[in-house]
């Protein structure tokens, strides 16, 4: 069922909505159609980043929960549950659950989905890849997070992708200083990955997250210069996620309206950090 006979991914059934306890603060986007546009700026007080990294530190500690019931056999909306169940035990929203109109509270791509897959009933099988991405929301701060996972054994193609995007993230995160553009970050993303000859998706980026969970900054993961100029300072706070393929990085979306997949169906694998800008390069936000 959660393949067709090409042995592509097609859309499963999704379960209905999961209720969050009233006293939990939900995100103003909840319930509209889009999120207000964000007028702030991407650079916080010291009080202010801890409180984004408690949020960071929630939606780790609840990718390690899902991961460790990640096994062939169960299926992305069991994943689901246990993000949710996760989160609201935590006193944290879903970020994603209501979030222009997406329908749960995190996001479970696999194989040839780039990002932005719904959990569902599809099972996972041996050898697929899974992509985590969790987004949680606490004293008013979004922390946003994301990894790959490999179901059972994978081939050594597919581990070695994994592998690289984690150390693709790592380089890009290493480019991170006061003075430099935000332009340095893909710069060194791409140059790892073409010399695998990997793809790298253009059209989703990383982003200024906080206050907002997509703030407008907007954080490329290939070699954007002389475009997105924004010049890095102490304070700022953005999430860096390449998405590295074994093929193009021409993407479809599904009929969903969300499922984005690599349009040659090749395998793809992400991760993705939220970090705060130092004087002496970066530290990460969402550590467990
Ligand atoms: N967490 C994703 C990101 O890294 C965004 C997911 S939005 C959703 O930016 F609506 F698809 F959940
Ligand atoms: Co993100
Ligand atoms: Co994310």
């Amino acid at each position: 069922m959660p393949h067709d006979s090409a042995g592509h991914l097609i859309p499963g059934t999704i379960s209905p909505t999961r209720a969050v306890p009233a006293h939990i603060q939900r995100p103003e986007y909840v319930g509209k159609k889009a999120p207000a546009g964000y007028s702030g700026n991407n650079i916080y007080t010291p009080e202010q980043i801890e409180l984004i990294r408690e949020s960071g530190r929630i939606a780790a500690q609840a990718v390690e929960a899902v991961a460790a019931a990640i096994v062939p056999g169960v299926t992305t909306e069991e994943l689901d549950a246990i993000g949710h169940e996760f989160l609201i035990s935590h006193d944290a929203y879903p970020s994603t659950l209501g979030y222009r109109g997406y329908p749960k509270s995190l996001c479970s791509s696999i194989n040839e989905v780039i990002c932005h897959g719904i959990p569902d009933d599809t099972v996972l099988n041996n050898g697929d890849l899974i992509n985590i991405d969790i987004t949680a929301f606490k004293n008013g701060m979004h922390g946003d997070l994301n990894a790959t996972f490999i179901v059972g054994e994978a081939s050594e193609e597919a581990t070695l992708l994994v592998e690289r995007t984690r150390e693709a993230l790592a380089r890009g995160i290493k480019t991170v200083a006061p003075g430099r553009q935000v332009n340095v970050v893909g710069r060194a993303i791409e140059s790892y990955a073409k010399r695998f000859g990997y793809g790298v998706v253009r059209d989703f980026t990383g982003h200024g997250v906080g206050e907002a969970f997509h703030s407008g900054l907007i954080i490329p993961h290939y070699d954007s210069a002389p475009e997105y100029d924004t010049v890095m300072e102490v304070g700022m706070v953005f999430t860096i996620e390449p998405m590295l393929t074994l093929g193009t990085h021409e993407w479809d979306m599904w009929a969903d309206d969300w499922t984005i997949t690599t349009k040659d169906k090749s395998l793809t694998a992400q991760f993705e950090h939220t970090l705060v800008v130092t004087e002496r390069g970066a530290e990460i936000l969402t550590l467990p």
